[in-house]
């Protein structure tokens, strides 16, 4: 029984292998597989491919390339918006002439529609990827039963038409192939617009929404063909009478009209540029990209400069309201009593205007008039106040939202932005535009876990009646689950996971670099951390982590998500090692050791100690906010905070606790404690939900260590023998303040640091204890964040 089923399947591995090992165009009645990156299709030319592509870690999509760029470009997606994973995907021909895409459970994640069996013959169905970068599946008569020009993701090819049945939509940003907020689409009266459809509404932007009649912007609503076509030459027309040439209008090139992440709309040509094809703008439809609605979100205002670039602010008294995303822009930080009208006051915004969501309009009135009608109303938010030159008045606007604002030197006119009368006293915080920065290259991570083998055996048996092709994918299934019993070895079967800087180490290279795991120089949370020499001479420390029951798909996503994280103040991650039950991670190596070590000896004076202090905030403020992962650190104390030549901080061991998101930031997941005692916030002790507050805390323990050189755990203390909880730490610091204060005396000589001498800035000194006696706040909402925490040591020093 056993042996001929083995024989069955050795003989339909065989007819499999046959099959799938072709890189031809055309594919006859199979399927293709993800775990066999030769299995793609590849076009006569040479020049496009379809196959799975990695879009995350062990997550792809199916997808055609065009290969011919320096970096492969994508040109087309199937399930754009719903991955599957590295192991039992795979996209098949079925005999009524569909495509199916399948996830690793044999459920269909994407389909064609099935053809109309009764005016087609469906059969010798045919896959082939076309010298256009056309997918076209057809029957023997070369009838075609679908192609993937009819269904554009982002981008439209040449000879590719945009009809009224098919639209582009912009991904997500440029490491996101999902469905973003953008869109190009012939409206319901005949006419090519630009959609932006964002998460709280949606406003139709290009052509110039101010132009009522789409004749001013030369377009006609009579043709009722909708139909646009983008020629080989760059030449691009549409039946509304839009067109318009490339700037290589002629050359015989690749290119590809794109709607790109930023909702403008390009035009790319594929151009040489010292030996290496790339790609360049011929078109676009806006030189401004702060005209394009929603991109910076309601209430906040676009700013552009052909040098820097565009930049989104929050408005005066706003605040950003989710740091991975400015679709959602930013939201108020006060509320306005509606039946006080004298409470509100108004900001001038100058050259600024904001489209749309005007609650009236009044020609020929003053300032005061149209003031006076924005305090009237409890819903209006501002109001724009403009010259008109043609008729020389003012016109007045109040608005109940302030969506798609927009600042620029050549707008005439201001607004004028409620708020109330205490909000004109509102600072602003000035790095808060470049907050999201970092988000356009570390973006959502998106991972695909193993489906549990149990069920996924049962549902394979429930389908497996279904004949050959279905036999064959379990084969493969079969297959593999029989060789994922062995960890796989092979560095690429994770690819995607490594750049250039973050590798995967084999065990025996970390053994040797380590030379057997001799020089331990620390034990921490989770590890034991070797001193070692990499294959290139780099001296690093090898964390070894006790065995870690984390299945290794989880470890490496957490792996990738830590190694992404680069910051001065940061610890930076080389590399990491999973091989069965052995996990380590690579770090560089600190000469100077940890804070821990250096804080009782005379070698931190006190510039030296605030140095440590700021750096260490910036590090923290970085992994709370700066980036999408939010990460908390949950173990900072001095023995974390590692110190380089220069004695600059870098905070290490991050990441090792769980990664938590900001939108699932639910403290279940934090069901056992996590710290170390003496910096532990009351969060822990109480069971109340952990926030990057809990960070804050331990902060804030570590600023009064360094400045009264007393250890809260009693381990370094120079008082008595007696162990010293926190608590005292903070008590005894509280209460030389208040004796200070009473008899007008200086408190921080008594509770400063003996080793310093008396050689230190009191102003900075006491600054530190005023910060970190914030931080250590009980209630966690009166402890400032380490963005604020930053600010407050950093805003001293100008
Ligand atoms: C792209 O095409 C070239 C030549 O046809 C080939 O050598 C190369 O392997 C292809 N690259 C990919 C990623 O398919
Ligand atoms: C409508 O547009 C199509 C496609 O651009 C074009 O072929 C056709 O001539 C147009 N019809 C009229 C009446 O202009
Ligand atoms: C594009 O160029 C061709 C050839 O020079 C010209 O005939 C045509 O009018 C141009 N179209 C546009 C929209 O500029
Ligand atoms: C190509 O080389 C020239 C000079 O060798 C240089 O000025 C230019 O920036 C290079 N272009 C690119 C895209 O690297
Ligand atoms: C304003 O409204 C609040 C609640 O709606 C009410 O309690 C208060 O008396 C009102 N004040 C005035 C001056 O009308
Ligand atoms: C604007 O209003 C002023 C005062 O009400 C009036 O004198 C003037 O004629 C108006 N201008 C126009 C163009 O209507
Ligand atoms: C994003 O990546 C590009 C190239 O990889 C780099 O030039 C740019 O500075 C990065 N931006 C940020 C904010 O890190
Ligand atoms: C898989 O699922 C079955 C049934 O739901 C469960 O009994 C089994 O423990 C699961 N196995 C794993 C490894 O999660
Ligand atoms: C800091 O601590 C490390 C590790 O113990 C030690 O090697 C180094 O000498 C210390 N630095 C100073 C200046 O004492």
């Amino acid at each position: 029984m056993d042996i001929s089923i083995f024989f069955l399947l050795l003989c339909l591995l065989q007819t499999l292998s046959l099959s799938s090992s072709n890189t031809l165009d055309t594919l006859r009645g199979t399927s293709l597989s993800v775990e066999k990156p030769s299995d793609k299709l590849v076009s006569e030319n040479g020049e496009f491919s379809a196959g799975f592509f990695p879009v995350g870690d062990n997550a792809f999509c199916f997808a055609i390339l065009l290969n011919k760029s320096s970096t492969p470009t994508v040109v087309w997606m199937a399930n754009r918006d719903e991955p599957v994973n590295g192991r039992g995907s795979v996209l098949s021909i079925f005999a009524d002439g569909q495509l199916i895409l399948t996830n690793s459970l044999g459920i269909a994640i994407w389909t064609t529609k099935a053809a109309d069996l009764t005016s087609l013959e469906v059969t010798n169905l045919q896959l082939q990827l076309q010298n256009t970068g056309n997918l076209v599946l057809h029957n023997s008569k070369g009838i075609v039963i679908w192609q993937s020009f009819d269904s554009p993701s982002d981008s439209l090819l040449p000879q590719q038409a945009l009809t009224m049945m098919s639209s582009l939509i912009s991904r997500k940003s440029q490491d996101d192939y999902s469905s973003g907020n953008y869109k190009l689409f012939f409206d319901n009266d005949n006419v090519l617009r630009l959609l932006f459809q964002g998460p709280t509404m949606s406003s139709l932007y290009w052509p110039d929404p101010w132009l009522t009649d789409p004749g001013q912007a030369g377009r006609s609503m009579y043709n009722t063909s909708r139909l646009a076509l983008l020629h080989d030459l760059g030449y691009f027309e549409s039946s509304d009478n839009f067109q318009f040439n490339a700037t290589d209008f002629g050359v015989v090139t690749h290119r590809r009209l794109t709607l790109d992440p930023d909702g403008n709309l390009r035009l790319y040509s594929l151009q040489k540029m010292n030996g290496s094809w790339d790609w360049v703008v011929t078109w676009q439809a806006f030189s401004d990209p702060c005209r394009i609605h929603g991109i910076c979100g309601p209430n906040s205002l676009c700013s552009y400069d052909p040098v820097s670039g565009r930049r989104c602010t929050c408005l005066q008294g706003f605040k950003l309201k989710d740091q991975t995303d400015w679709s959602y822009g930013c939201e108020p930080e006060f509320s306005i009593p509606c039946n006080h009208t004298d409470e509100s006051s108004f900001v001038q915004l100058a050259r600024a205007e904001f489209y749309g969501s005007d609650m009236f309009f009044h020609q020929n009135v003053t300032f005061q008039f149209c003031q006076e009608q924005c305090l009237n109303r409890c819903d209006c938010n501002g109001f724009q106040y403009n010259y008109n030159e043609g008729s020389g008045y003012y016109n007045c606007y109040p608005k109940y939202l302030l969506m798609s604002g927009h600042q620029s030197p050549n707008f005439v006119g201001d607004f004028y932005l409620r708020l109330p009368k205490a909000g004109l006293f509102y600072s602003k915080i000035p790095d808060d535009e470049f907050k999201l920065q970092c988000s356009a290259n570390l973006s959502k991570q998106i991972i695909r876990t193993y489906e549990n083998k149990t069920v996924k055996l049962l549902l394979w048996f429930a389908t497996a009646v279904g004949g050959m092709e279905v036999t064959c994918v379990l084969l493969v299934w079969l297959f593999l689950l029989r060789t994922s019993k062995h960890p796989n070895p092979d560095p690429t079967s994770q690819g995607y996971l490594l750049t250039t800087k973050f590798k995967r180490f084999t065990f025996d290279e970390l053994r040797k670099a380590t030379r057997g795991f001799k020089e331990v120089i620390g034990r921490g949370a989770g590890g034991t951390v070797y001193k070692g020499v990499l294959p290139d001479q780099r001296v690093a420390a090898i964390k070894r982590l006790d065995e870690a029951n984390q299945g290794e798909a989880e470890f490496l996503a957490e792996v990738s998500t830590i190694g992404m994280l680069n910051h001065m103040y940061l610890i930076e991650m080389w590399g990491y090692c999973a091989e069965g039950k052995h996990k380590l991670l690579v770090y560089e190596y600190m000469e100077h050791g940890s804070l821990a070590e250096n804080i009782s000896s005379n070698a931190l004076d006190w510039k030296k100690r605030f140095e440590i202090a700021v750096g260490t905030a910036k590090g923290l403020a970085y992994l709370h906010e700066e980036c999408l992962e939010w990460v908390l650190h949950c173990d900072v104390k001095p023995q974390n905070i590692l110190l380089d030549s220069n004695f600059q901080p870098k905070v290490a061991d991050f990441g090792l606790s769980k990664l938590v998101s900001r939108s699932m930031n639910d403290h279940s997941s934090f069901s056992r404690m996590r710290g170390t005692r003496g910096y532990m916030a009351p969060e822990w002790i109480y069971n109340l939900p952990i926030t990057s507050k809990v960070d804050v805390y331990s902060y804030g323990i570590v600023l009064l260590e360094m400045v009264t050189g007393k250890s809260p755990s009693g381990i370094h203390t120079s008082d008595s023998g007696e162990t010293r909880e926190h608590k005292r730490l903070v008590t005894l610091v509280k209460e030389y303040i208040n004796i200070g204060t009473a008899t007008r005396k200086s408190w921080i000589e008594e509770i400063i640091d003996p080793m310093m001498f008396g050689k230190y800035d009191k102003v900075k000194m006491e600054l530190l204890v005023k910060v970190a006696l914030q931080c250590v706040a009980e209630d966690r909402d009166e402890r400032p964040s380490m963005n604020q925490v930053v600010e407050m040591l950093i805003g001293h020093e100008d």
